[in-house]
């Protein structure tokens, strides 16, 4: 027992020290890219695993519809970045293989359908391709918008994106047979750039809330501070109001009608903003409707909230899969290098289709397929 103990306490020193390092890094805030000062933006495709490709063919083609001018003056560019497969990253036996990451390095944005990370116990270990992209992009603000105007539901989501359980989430700690042990890193430099984003956004936006939410009862150390830091950030907002929840209850408050609508901006660590974010995008129609932008100051990456759907593929599903997550991933892509107006036809074509009813995806047979609505969009983008 002693050896396993002797083993954990150099693993510990090692993880601590690295940690230290990474915190102290974070302090050396960097600028975010101007997009109006670029003359050509690049944007990196990966199309992922499972049902990725699918869905990811349909966005790619509304995308190219919606930028064909400025992708012939070549103001834009859509670079397809092959080798972000499960196969390639078993193959090599890394998360990301290294010439996938010095591809994505070199973009502006990136616009990623979902990869299959293999779970544990089913096959070799490998980290999976989010987390990692996430950490080596230093993407550190996941934002999730979620919309139901019919139940006056407009939340955004700010997760933290780079720290707590999923910083050191393959590096736990075994003494087989007996325990295991992971590890939930918080600091204080990370949690004042998501909470900034976030009232940043608020400020934008005309929001007058944003909702802190933790476990900090519990979680004493790392939720007690990211709870404390969010706080001293509200102090330079004046107006906006901070409220402290905490994750249990706000994810029954999120299916509570009487309280639920008066939800704005919520800032959370990174595992219950996974949680949650779910948990929100059913009430707008499931994983498969919602987009998200992973944010960091010099690149950004665009993706749908939801896996690969290895369930769907073995049912032979996958042609009906939605695309509206990845499309809506594009929509926020599109905002993000400044190209507020074709983001905006985007949205509107996608809110028309909706609403006419004639194409629906339900991802079963009994509803249209993934093609029809890309279809669908490209007859209104004329
Ligand atoms: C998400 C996903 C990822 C996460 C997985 C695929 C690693 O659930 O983006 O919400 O847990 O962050
Ligand atoms: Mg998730």
């Amino acid at each position: 027992m002693q050896q396993y103990i002797d083993e954990a306490v150099s693993h510990y020193r090692d993880l601590l020290t690295r940690q230290l390092a990474r915190a102290e890094a974070l302090e050396q805030e960097s600028p975010a890219v101007d997009f109006a000062g670029v003359d050509q933006v690049i944007i990196g495709a990966c199309p992922g695993d499972g049902i990725g490709p699918i869905i990811f063919r349909e966005a790619l083609r509304v995308l190219k519809k919606l930028l064909a001018d400025e992708l012939a003056a070549g103001k834009v560019v859509i670079r397809e970045i092959d080798g972000l497969t499960l196969e390639e990253r078993l193959r090599c036996g890394k998360a990301i293989p290294d010439p996938v990451l010095e591809a994505l390095r070199a973009c502006h944005v990136i616009l990623k359908g979902p990869t299959t990370t293999p779970g544990a116990g089913s096959g070799p270990s490998l980290e999976s391709a989010n987390v990692a992209m996430r950490r080596e992009l230093d993407l550190f603000a996941n934002m999730r918008p979620i919309t139901v105007p019919k139940l006056g539901i407009d939340w955004a989501f700010f997760r933290e994106n780079t720290e707590g359980e999923y910083v050191l989430g393959s590096q736990g700690i075994e003494v087989p047979g007996r325990l295991t042990m992971d590890f939930k890193v918080t600091t204080v430099a990370g949690t004042r750039r998501i909470a900034k984003a976030a009232f940043d956004y608020a400020r934008a936006n005309g929001k007058t809330r944003v909702a802190i939410v933790t476990k900090a009862n519990i979680m004493k150390k790392t939720d007690g501070m990211f709870s404390a830091v969010c706080h001293q950030v509200a102090r330079d907002y004046p107006g906006i109001q901070a409220d402290e929840w905490y994750v249990d209850i706000m994810s029954a408050n999120l299916i509570n009608e009487a309280v639920r609508d008066q939800f704005q901006v919520f800032v959370l660590p990174n595992l219950y903003g996974d949680i949650i974010t779910d948990e929100a995008a059913q009430l707008q129609g499931g994983v498969g409707t919602a987009g998200s932008a992973n944010i960091g100051s010099r690149c950004a990456m665009f993706e749908a909230i939801h896996g690969s759907a290895p369930r769907m593929m073995e049912e032979g599903l996958g042609e009906y899969a939605n695309p509206a997550s990845i499309l809506k991933a594009g929509e926020m892509l599109l905002r993000h290098i400044g190209r507020a107006a074709a983001a905006d036809r985007l949205a509107a074509a996608m809110a028309d289709l909706d609403r006419e009813g004639r194409v629906v995806v339900t991802g079963n047979r009994d509803g249209a397929t993934c093609r029809d609505y890309a279809e669908g969009l490209l007859a209104k983008l004329g």
